[in-house]
């Protein structure tokens, strides 16, 4: 009988050892653990046991029942986990998953391209900071105190902390100079102004903040690109020589421009600047940013002498460049980071 318990051990070893699936599994706990299974047909023979061999046998009998179902919840674990050989299934001529590899947001990539284009033209790079003080975003560029452009409905003004400000001004003054989230780049030229002497040529880029309610044209951030070029004799064909340049090669050299009278308190005389482009099929000029000759008391607020130097600027739209020249209908889309837009650029 004891021969007999170690012959069904091994069995139920070997067995178990073969087992590859859940239904494998099963007819192995049928065959062995099942109500009618041999380990339980062992458990049937005691009775025929000699008793004075009962307790041994029992106790054998029961060690093995014991093993058994251990084994058998070992490797049913196993299965489940997927951690056996025939359990994972590796199929290596299957072509793999290629990986997706991240890029940089539209807007990145047109600042990126913006700076090559500029830079071939002999333009700098300067930066300015995105929350600003009145005097970068209007005073020096010749925006005068009750001008409609410092509307506390049109700009992101910042509450002072309680208390009196660092610069020790009275909270209750009206005229007390506050911080904003700088509504344009323009305050980019007077900060690269102020710190070196002309000539100068740079662009500087950057968000801009103005709270415009969302729409497919609107957002309350956006981005914009600015330009300033001062030295002696500069004058409005240069301005003009160079947007259309830009133009030429960013949009392509058929791309029709054109420069219109406007009016910006920086610049006199100023003008807008429309690209001509095909927009549904349909050719329609389109404004992309303002430009002009810098006001002489934009130089005097910096401390140039506008007798010697004469400079111009321009201000664009980088969404609106990005949108026209890949032909995205909605500005909110370059916001919402959907990667099922975005993996189109
Ligand atoms: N700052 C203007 C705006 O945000 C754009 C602009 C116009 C910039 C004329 C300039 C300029 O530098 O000369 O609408």
């Amino acid at each position: 009988m004891p021969q007999r318990i170690d012959q069904l051990e091994a069995e139920a070893t070997r067995d178990l050892a073969q087992v590859a699936d859940a239904a494998q599994l099963e007819q192995f706990r049928i065959k062995y653990l099942g109500t009618k299974g041999a380990v339980k047909k062992l458990m049937g023979a005691l009775k025929d046991v000699p008793k004075d061999q009962k307790p041994v046998f029992g106790q054998k009998a029961n060690a093995l029942q014991q093993k058994v179902q251990a084994a058998f919840e070992a490797r049913k674990a196993e299965l489940a986990s997927g951690a056996s050989a025939a359990g994972v299934r590796l199929d290596v001529t299957e072509p793999g998953l290629p990986p997706r590899l991240g890029r940089s947001h539209i807007i990145t990539q047109t600042m990126d391209e913006l700076i090559e284009v500029f830079g071939r033209m002999g333009f700098d790079v300067a930066t300015g900071p995105e929350i600003e003080d009145e005097l970068h975003n209007f005073s020096a560029l010749n925006i005068p105190p009750v001008h409609p452009a410092r509307d506390p409905l049109d700009n992101f003004y910042i509450q002072p902390a309680e208390g009196k400000p660092d610069d020790g001004s009275d909270p209750q003054d009206p005229l007390r100079e506050m911080h904003l989230l700088r509504s344009m780049t323009s305050t980019i030229q007077i900060r690269v102004m102020e710190k070196q002497p002309p000539p100068v040529r740079v662009v500087a880029m950057g968000r801009c903040y103005r709270p415009d309610e969302h729409d497919a044209t609107h957002c309350s951030m956006f981005h914009q690109i600015e330009g300033l070029y001062v030295d002696r004799g500069v004058d409005m064909a240069d301005l003009k020589s160079t947007l259309f340049q830009f133009a030429h090669v960013y949009f392509g050299p058929d791309t029709l421009v054109r420069l219109r009278p406007h009016f910006f308190p920086f610049t006199e005389p100023s003008a807008e600047f429309d690209v001509r482009i095909k927009l549904g099929g349909k050719w329609q000029w389109m404004e992309i940013g303002g430009c002009g000759m810098v006001d002489p008391n934009v130089f005097e607020a910096v401390g140039y002498d506008p007798e010697q130097w004469t400079g111009w600027a321009f201000g664009l739209g980088i969404e609106r460049l990005a949108m026209r020249k890949h032909n995205i209908a909605d500005i909110r889309w370059l916001f919402e980071n959907d990667v099922r837009f975005l993996r189109q650029f």
